[in-house]
């Protein structure tokens, strides 16, 4: 294990499959809410990515696209769910590629991470436990319905490959509904689908070999997995399990992993930071109001109470993922990828000098400063976000931006007054 810090390291290729990518720090994936009504590609979307790309981010993972219409979660998501989305994911993977970069779409499918009656869809899952955070009951699919989801993320895979993307991502994290038939406290199927850990396993094993199938076996195809469900006195996933999930993955050829954790019923160990800006952005222009009433209103009256708690039990750190990272890295061969409050150089060049991970990957760090690449490459710097969570509570409602007023008046002066370097 090399334990000698090289900041350099951020900067050297990396291969994931067969494409080579050239730096360490990847932007990780953000819902953008800034596509059409109906899902496609709109001027607002290549126009969050564009400076990102600008600054020479060597891998840019888009927020999740749905693979089908029963699978969206949010309003104003991109669809990957039918050839017609094809020009506009277009538009944007040549964007990416004009500027050096690589770009890979998310695949996703909610399950019953999503509040139905906002999209006029049904809330499918597993089995039909109730999400704890959303209120919504979903209604078990039937098998029939879980192997056709399994053929809908190929051919989504499929529409990312056909419009130039150069790979995809399977979302298997966060509580999405790969998660929910992988951990036994959201399945409890009694037939091919659910009960012992293989046939857990078995609807993230259909989807990653349609992708391939439709997609190509030369595709880079990575995945994001949890470290850890996180879910207290309920039945999650172990890091152990994952680790062994992942070096299954492996076996069958996938190119790469991220590592992230919790589902949407952990609370805030995925966004570790402040909750107070959170909770207040929520229900001033978040979601809030589309909750169930008793929903709302619990949240509303209680949520000074509910921030204090997540300030103690999560607060900001860089490389908040890397203890679980560390297991993946020790059992697999494939690139590990690590997200989770990375902003400094010397943080991110120490996790993967120490050999924790390969590479890392950013989110809220790259919406206060989408040139963070650059500046890290160049020892610069530009706005530094601090965790406020005021993005991540307007995700499906407002579009993706920073929210805190004086970093983002930073960002705009800086995108504006630089102009495109
Ligand atoms: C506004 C916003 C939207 C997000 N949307 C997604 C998403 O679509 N898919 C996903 O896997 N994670 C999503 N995340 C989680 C991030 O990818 C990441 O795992 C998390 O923010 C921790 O990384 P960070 O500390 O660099 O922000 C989102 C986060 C934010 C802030
Ligand atoms: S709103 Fe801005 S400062 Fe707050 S977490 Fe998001 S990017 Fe960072």
């Amino acid at each position: 294990m090399e334990t000698t810090q090289n900041p350099q390291v951020l900067f050297s290729p990396i291969k994931i499959g067969n494409l080579a990518v050239d730096g360490r720090v990847f932007k990780t994936a953000t819902a953008e809410t800034r596509a059409t009504k109906d899902g496609f590609v709109s001027d607002e979307v290549i126009e969050f990515y564009q400076p990102i790309a600008q600054a020479g981010t060597p891998l840019i993972i888009t927020g999740n696209l749905y693979i089908s219409r029963k699978g969206q979660s949010t309003f104003r998501q991109i669809g990957a769910d039918n050839p017609d989305k094809i020009p506009g994911l277009k538009q944007l993977a040549d964007m990416v590629h004009q500027h050096g970069g690589k770009i890979f779409g998310q695949l996703n499918h909610c399950g019953r991470q999503v509040l139905p009656h906002t999209l006029g869809i049904e809330a499918l899952s597993a089995s039909g436990v109730p999400d704890k955070a959303l209120g919504t009951r979903p209604r078990p699919m039937q098998a029939s319905e879980v192997s056709q989801t399994a053929k809908d993320y190929g051919a989504a895979a499929a529409i990312c490959r056909e419009a130039g993307f150069d790979g995809v991502q399977i979302h298997a994290g966060h509580g999405y509904l790969i998660c929910q038939f992988l951990t036994p406290y959201t399945n409890r199927r009694t037939d091919a689908y659910g009960g012992s850990f293989v046939k857990r396993l078995r609807f993230l094993l259909e989807v990653y070999s349609q992708v391939r199938r439709q997609a190509g076996e030369d595709f880079p195809v990575i995945a994001k997995i949890n470290g850890s469900d996180w879910l207290p006195g309920r039945k999650g996933l172990s890091n152990r399990e994952l680790v062994e999930i992942a070096r299954i993955l492996e076996q069958e050829g996938l190119n790469g992993l991220e590592v992230t954790v919790g589902h949407y019923e952990s609370g805030g160990p995925m966004i570790r930071g402040s909750f107070a800006p959170f909770f207040k952005g929520l229900t001033k222009e978040g979601l809030v109001d589309s909750l169930p009433w008793l929903r709302k209103t619990g949240i509303k009256m209680a949520w000074p109470a509910m921030a204090l708690f997540c300030n103690t039990l999560w607060p900001a750190k860089q490389g908040f993922n890397l203890s679980y990272a560390d297991n993946f890295k020790k059992r697999l061969s494939i690139p590990v990828i690590c997200v989770g409050g990375f902003q400094t150089k010397d943080a991110m060049s120490r996790a993967i000098s120490q050999g924790r991970c390969d590479a890392v990957s950013v989110a809220r760090a790259m919406i206060a400063d989408p040139w963070l690449y650059r500046h890290l490459k160049e020892n610069t710097s530009g706005p530094v976000c601090n965790f406020c969570n005021g993005c991540i509570a307007r995700a499906g409602s407002l579009p993706v931006d920073c929210y805190d007023p004086r970093i983002r008046k930073q960002k705009d002066a800086m995108l504006a007054g630089a102009g495109q370097k």
